[in-house]
Formats: structure tokens, sequence, C-alpha cells
């Protein structure tokens, strides 16, 4: 796939950059990474993997002779036209985008009609046109802009960069538009070329209309369980409707993680900045939350109160195959079985280190059955393949309780029953 293809810059060597940088390096460029944070860069240089992301070390080693890591823009601005942003654009607590860190990168860039920012951070639409005016007042007004929003999702995300679904593409027809059309052609891809603000917009839209599709579910989930129907039966005959597609309709205990929650929240609030009240959206955000609540619940219900009872998280992260913490599902429910009098030991096989950081009023086990150990329940928050697949007979002889409650429908409720443990799912009928 190798071929001469002139030296880019990614500039945020998080989960998107590292990743944008190892998968432009595959196909053959030379890329300049630049990160702010000292640690992230010497570990790079060393040749440490800083995110747990399936595939990207192999990826990284395999390329390493055209990867450059450096704490100094300068660096890659000597090298590259093309400047790819990849900074973290969190939530602020106004819900809007907090684009500190995308203006920090516009002011260290030199004027230059040679190169272009290449936006792959997600920022709300118009940001872009804020930019050009931006850098037209600092006298840099011969920069070139292109919107290239990122669809890859943590988990899968080398595989998604290398077999992305399309390819977005916002721009004004000149020079720039077209040498990030050339960088991406050789995977392929749909490309959908349009103007910046729309390219923005892509982005934003796609990630508010899954997490609507989840919330959704969600609220099925909820009535199934006074109706007495089976969601996962429901999502099934749902799934199968070409229309509608199966992905996205698995009940759960909410969705999290670095995008949706802040990508949602932040198209809300850039509608409600120009007088559009987004009511959906106002529903999304609140049902998730509602959502990530309701495994307490159904706790108090099976263990009549929570003070003194042990609590065992299986999975942490906030999905499998990442160790990424933001916002995930089990910071809420940790905080409030914590409140609620219980004693909370989890699992994760990967995110232990990040959550540490962000919890640290529960316990750590080092395995799942040292978790279930002694635990009146068990709670599956993240459904990754080693707990999704655990010895329902060794949890049950480890634990003192016998109750089992599934977050993520992902268990064989059968398997669970047969080892004698009550099961519980979302949205299953209401079953005990
Ligand atoms: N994580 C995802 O799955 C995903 C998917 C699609 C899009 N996005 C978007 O991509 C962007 C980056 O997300 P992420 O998850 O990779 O974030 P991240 O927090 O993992 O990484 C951001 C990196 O940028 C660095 N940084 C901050 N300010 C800098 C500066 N001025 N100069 C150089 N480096 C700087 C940080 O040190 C950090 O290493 C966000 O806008 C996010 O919404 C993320």
């Amino acid at each position: 796939m190798t071929r001469e293809r002139a030296p880019i810059a990614v500039i945020g060597t998080g989960y998107v950059g590292l990743v944008t940088a190892a998968g432009f390096a595959e196909l053959g460029s030379d890329v300049w990474c630049v990160d702010v944070d000292e640690d992230k860069v010497a570990r790079l240089q060393r040749g440490e993997v800083p995110i747990y992301e399936p595939g990207l070390e192999q990826l990284l080693a395999r390329n390493s002779a055209r990867l450059r890591y450096s704490t100094q823009l300068g660096d890659a601005l000597e090298h590259a036209r093309l400047l790819f942003v990849a900074v973290g654009t969190p939530a602020t607590y106004s819900g809007d985008a907090d684009l500190s860190a995308v203006h920090a990168v516009l002011d260290a860039i030199p004027a230059s009609h040679e190169r272009a920012l290449v936006m792959k951070s997600t920022v709300p639409s118009g940001t872009g046109a804020a930019v050009v005016r931006a850098l037209a007042g600092q006298g840099k007004g011969e920069l070139a802009y292109v919107s290239c929003p990122e669809f890859l999702k943590e988990g899968s995300a080398v595989a998604d960069f290398m077999h992305p679904d399309r390819v977005v593409v916002g721009d004004s027809g000149d020079w720039a538009g077209d040498a990030v059309i050339e960088l991406y052609e050789p995977l392929g891809a749909p490309l959908v070329r349009t103007d910046v603000a729309s390219a923005e917009m892509v982005k934003l839209a796609s990630n508010a209309f899954l997490a609507t599709k989840i919330s959704f579910i969600n609220e099925i989930a909820n009535v199934c369980e006074e109706t007495g129907a089976d969601v996962v039966e429901v999502a099934r005959g749902m799934g199968l409707d070409v229309r509608i597609g199966p992905r996205f309709l698995q009940a759960g205990i909410g969705f999290g993680g670095s995008c949706f929650p802040k990508d949602v929240d932040a198209l809300k609030q850039l509608a409600g900045n120009s007088g559009y009240h987004f009511q959906l959206l106002t529903a999304v955000i609140e049902v998730n939350e509602l959502q990530k609540r309701r495994v307490i619940g159904k706790l108090h219900k099976h263990l009549g109160g929570l003070v003194g009872r042990r609590v065992a998280l299986f999975g942490l992260a906030f999905k499998p195959n990442t160790d990424d913490m933001r916002e995930a599902s089990s910071l809420v429910l940790s905080a409030r079985l914590s409140a609620d009098g219980a004693e909370v030991v989890a699992y994760d096989p990967v995110a232990e280190e990040q959550a540490r950081a962000l919890v640290g009023s529960i316990g750590y086990a080092s395995s799942p059955l040292e978790a279930a150990r002694d635990a009146d329940a068990v709670v599956l928050v993240t459904e990754w393949p080693e707990l999704v697949e655990s010895n329902w007979q060794q949890v049950a002889r480890a634990m003192r309780g016998n109750v089992v409650i599934d977050g993520r429908n992902a268990l064989d409720a059968d398997a669970v029953r047969a080892a004698g443990l009550v099961y519980e799912g979302i949205g299953r009928g209401g079953e005990g």
C-alpha cells in the first residue's frame, strides 16, 4: 500500500491523533506528531503506547521509521503542509464545546500560504468560519482550512481508520481539500466533499442520531419491564427492518465515552445559541442520565437496601476494548452505590489505572472472581468478552448473595440461572 507521499503533521496524540498518525504512516506518509503533554511524547519516543487501542501498538511499531514525536510545533511546521488538528474539545459547564485547545493551536501557527489546518477534532458547526475569521484577524488569512471530521470508534479505531464508511471533507474547493482527499484516496471510501459548516454538522448529527437510537431503545426497554415484553426480542424484530437496522439497539445502562455525551450536548447548545430549542436531544440526554441509575433501583428491589451490601462491578470502561473512562456509566453507578452505603469492588481488564484517577472510593480487584468474592450482587457494566463468558458456577461459589444484574443484556441468562443465581437484565420482561 505504500507509495511516496508528502509529510503531514498531527497535532494532539490522543485516541484520534495517534490512530490518524499511525494510519497515514501505514499509507506511506511521514508523520510529525506534536503534543503539549511532555510525558506522553516521551513515552511515544521510547516506543510506548500511552493508550489502550487494539492493533495500535503493532501499527505504530511497524511504521516507526515514518513517525516522529515532539512537543515542538516548529519541528512539524518545518516539514508538513497539512496540519491535522486532533486536540480535545471537551464540554464546558454550559454544555458548549471547549475550543481552548483548538485556539491554542491556531495562535501558535504562523502565517503561511502553503499550509492548511485540517480539523479532525469535533467542533460545533460554524467553528470553521469563526477560525477563518480569527486567522484573518491575526494576519494569517492565507492559511487554508479544511474540516475533516473523524468517525472512528474507540476499541476498533485502527480498523475504522483503514476501512471508513465515508470520508467527509469540508472546504472551499482549494488545494488543501484536494490534498486531504488525495491522502485518503487509497482507502477507497465513499467521499462527501462539501462546505465546511455542513461537514462539521455531519459529525455532530451522526453522533446525536446514534445517541438518540440508544436512548430510544432504552425507553422501549423500560416500557418492556412494565408490560412483560423482552427488549432483546423486540430489538431483534425491529432491527431486521432495513430502514431501522440492528445496530445501536442494545438496551442497557446508557451511553458514555468521550464523544456521545459531549457531542449531543454541543449540538443541543449550538441549536440553543442559535435560538432553536432542540427538544429531542434534551430528552435523549435526560433518558440517558436516568438510565445510568436504573441498576440502583433493581439492586434495591433484590437486596432490600444497599447499606453494608457488597456489589461487584464487572467492567468499568465506557465500552469494551478501551481503557477510556470518560463519562463511563460506571462513574455514576459507583458513586450512587457508595452514596447509598454499598461497598463496591470493581474489576476491569484494562481501565483500572484510568478509573483509579477518577474513582478513589471503591475497591479494585485483579480478577472477576476476586471482585465477586462475598458479593451480594454482581453487575455487568462493560461487556468485555472475558466477563460475558464468566464461569457462573465459579462466580456463584465465590458470592455470598445470588443477584446478577446484566447492565448490557449481554449475558447468557440461562447459564447464569443454571448456576443458581437470580438474573435480571434491562427491559427483559420484568423477570427476576
Ligand atoms: N475518541 C474518539 O473516539 C473520537 C472519535 C471521533 C472524534 N473525536 C474527537 O477528536 C478530538 C480528540 O479526541 P481524543 O479522544 O483523541 O482526545 P484525547 O484527549 O485523547 O487527546 C487530545 C490530545 O491533544 C493534546 N493537546 C491538547 N492541547 C494541545 C495543543 N495545544 N497542542 C498539541 N496537543 C494538544 C492532549 O495533550 C492530548 O494528548 C475531540 O474533538 C473528539 O471529540 C474523538
